[in-house]
């Protein structure tokens, strides 16, 4: 892995603003004018996830709020308030929960953390876990297990959107931003798209009909 040093960092940034302003003189007036992202993504903290060179985002297209194990919690209200504005102010059109494989919120959410705030903070996602141990404990690597459990962790996360008032009013008012649940998949470098059961929420009366069609 490659470590920079702090100076390191400071001057990658001269020359990274250099090399802007070399193909485009007005390229940091334009971007002092204001932001108007397409993209909302929630993802995890992990420093392997560093989304926007992942994807190779410029600036001004991704809203971005990150926390341990990508988690949509209905009580945080750093997250909501960021749901809030993305769908009230920036009118964004893709939410995106962006899970990843060796995650080590999922691991501690299954095995246990000595860290308190930690523990807390994950803990629900041991409930996914126990929902679908069937399923989970037939694999043969913890590995595996935990891989998988990020993926369903994406999707219990994605439909937790769906229960927010934000999101809920963003269908009054007949804007539905489209939900995309993705992993990054560490082994390879790739992301993956994983399938969202918006029917069977549209069952549950938490998306409208026909949403995602
Ligand atoms: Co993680």
């Amino acid at each position: 892995m490659i470590k920079h040093t702090y100076n390191e960092l400071i001057l990658n940034n001269r020359e990274w603003a250099e090399k802007r302003l070399k193909g485009d003189k007005d390229y940091f007036k334009k971007l002092s004018e204001g932001q108007d992202p397409q993209y909302l993504i929630i993802g995890c903290s992990d420093s392997r996830v560093s989304i926007t060179s992942l994807i190779n985002a410029e600036p001004g297209e991704l809203f971005v709020h990150r926390n341990i194990a990508n988690r949509v919690s209905l009580i945080d209200i750093n997250l909501l308030s960021v749901i809030e504005y993305s769908l009230e102010v920036l009118h964004i059109q893709d939410i995106i929960i962006l899970g990843h494989y060796k995650c080590g919120g999922i691991k501690a959410a299954v095995e246990g953390s000595d860290l308190y705030m930690v523990h807390n903070w994950i803990n629900p996602i041991r409930d996914i876990y126990i929902n679908h141990r069937d399923e989970l404990d037939k694999y043969d690597s913890n590995e595996k297990k935990y891989d998988r459990l990020a993926e369903l962790n994406v999707i219990a996360q994605a439909e937790n959107i769906t229960k927010t008032r934000s999101m809920k009013k963003a269908f009054e008012r007949k804007q539905y931003p489209a939900l995309h649940g993705w992993i990054f998949d560490i082994y390879t470098g790739l992301i993956k798209e994983i399938p969202l059961p918006l029917k069977s929420w549209e069952k549950k009366g938490l998306v409208p009909a026909g949403y995602g069609e």
